[in-house]
C-alpha cells in the first residue's frame, strides 16, 4: 500500500457547542482522486480549513505524506505544497488571466527563492503558458478576469493553486455554480490534473462524484458515515437512507453509476 497523501487522527473542532469536525480518522493514500460527499454542513470544508492551517484543531493531527503538520500556519502548509480552492471564488478581477497566474507564480517564487525572483520571467511565462493549458484558458488569456464566465473563474482559480506545483490539491466545491457544460469541461480538466497532482475534491454534484472519484469518503455530522469505491458507496445503505436515499435523487445517482 502506498503511503497516505493525507492522514488525520482524532481530529475534531468545535464552535462553541457545535462540533464541527468530530474525532476524524482518515486515512488518503496517495496517486488516487478522493471525494468527499456529505450532506450541508457535514463538516467538509471545515476539515480542509484544518488541513490548511486556516483553523486550529480543539484535538487531533493531520500528516501530509507522513509528516506531522499539526498547528502550521496556512503558509507554512502551502509552502509544503499543499493549496487550495475557496468555495467563495476569488480572482483579481482587473487583471488578465495570464497575470492572475502571473502574479501568484511570481508571489510563490519571492517565498521560495527570495533572491532571484526577478531574475527568471522566461521560466515564469513557461509556466504560465503551460498552466493556461493545463486548464484550458489560453485562447482567453489577455482578458480581464472580471469579464469570465463563473465557469472560466472557477477554472482559472484552480489554475492559480496549480501554478506554485503543489503535491496536494484541495478543491471545494469547484463546479459549484457551473453550467451542465462548464461542469463537463472542468471535470474533464480535473481528470488530467490528478494524473499528476494528489487531489481532495469536495463535491456536491453526484454525477460528478461517480465519474471522477477513486475512492469516496461520505460525512456527517463531523464523522465519517462510509467510505469505499464509487461502486461500495452507492450500494451502501446507510448513505442512501442519510444521503442519497431521498427518492428524487436516487433516479440520479442510478444515473450517474450507469452513464
Ligand atoms: N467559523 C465558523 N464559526 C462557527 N461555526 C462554523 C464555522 N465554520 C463552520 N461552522 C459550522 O460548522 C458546521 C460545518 O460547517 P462546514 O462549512 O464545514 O460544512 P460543509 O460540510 O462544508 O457544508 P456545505 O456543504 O454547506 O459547504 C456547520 O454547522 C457550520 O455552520
Ligand atoms: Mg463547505
Amino acid at each position: 500500500m502506498t503511503e497516505a497523501v493525507l492522514r488525520t487522527e482524532n481530529l475534531t473542532k468545535r464552535f462553541g457547542g457545535l462540533t464541527a469536525v468530530d474525532n476524524l480518522s482518515l486515512n488518503l493514500p496517495g496517486r488516487r482522486l478522493h471525494a468527499i460527499i456529505g450532506p450541508n454542513g457535514a463538516g467538509k470544508t471545515t476539515f480542509f480549513n484544518l488541513v490548511s492551517g486556516l483553523l486550529a484543531a480543539d484535538s487531533g493531527r493531520v500528516f501530509f505524506q507522513g509528516r506531522d503538520i499539526t498547528g502550521l500556519k496556512p503558509h507554512e502548509v502551502s509552502r509544503l505544497g499543499i493549496k487550495r480552492t475557496m468555495q467563495i471564488k476569488s480572482v483579481f478581477p482587473q487583471l488578465s488571466v495570464a497575470e492572475n497566474l502571473w502574479v501568484t507564480r511570481h508571489a510563490t517564487k519571492r517565498v521560495l527563492h527570495p533572491f532571484r525572483a526577478a531574475s527568471s520571467d522566461l521560466e515564469t511565462r513557461e509556466r504560465v503558458e503551460h498552466t493556461l493549458e493545463q486548464i484550458g484558458l489560453t485562447a482567453l488569456a489577455q482578458r480581464p478576469a472580471g469579464t469570465l464566465s463563473y465557469g472560466d473563474v472557477a477554472l482559472l482559480e484552480i489554475g492559480m493553486a496549480v501554478i506554485s506545483e503543489p503535491r496536494l490539491l484541495l478543491l471545494d466545491e469547484p463546479t459549484c455554480g457551473m453550467s451542465p457544460a462548464e461542469t463537463e469541461r472542468a471535470v474533464a480538466k480535473i481528470k488530467q490534473l490528478a494524473r499528476t497532482i494528489d487531489i481532495v475534491i469536495i463535491e456536491h454534484d453526484m454525477s460528478v462524484v461517480f465519474e471522477i472519484a477513486d475512492d469516496i469518503t461520505v460525512m456527517a455530522q463531523g464523522g465519517i458515515l462510509a467510505s469505499g469505491n464509487p461502486d461500495e458507496i452507492s450500494g451502501d445503505e446507510r448513505v442512501r437512507e442519510a444521503y442519497l436515499g431521498r427518492p428524487e435523487d436516487e433516479d440520479y445517482v442510478e444515473e450517474a453509476i450507469h452513464a
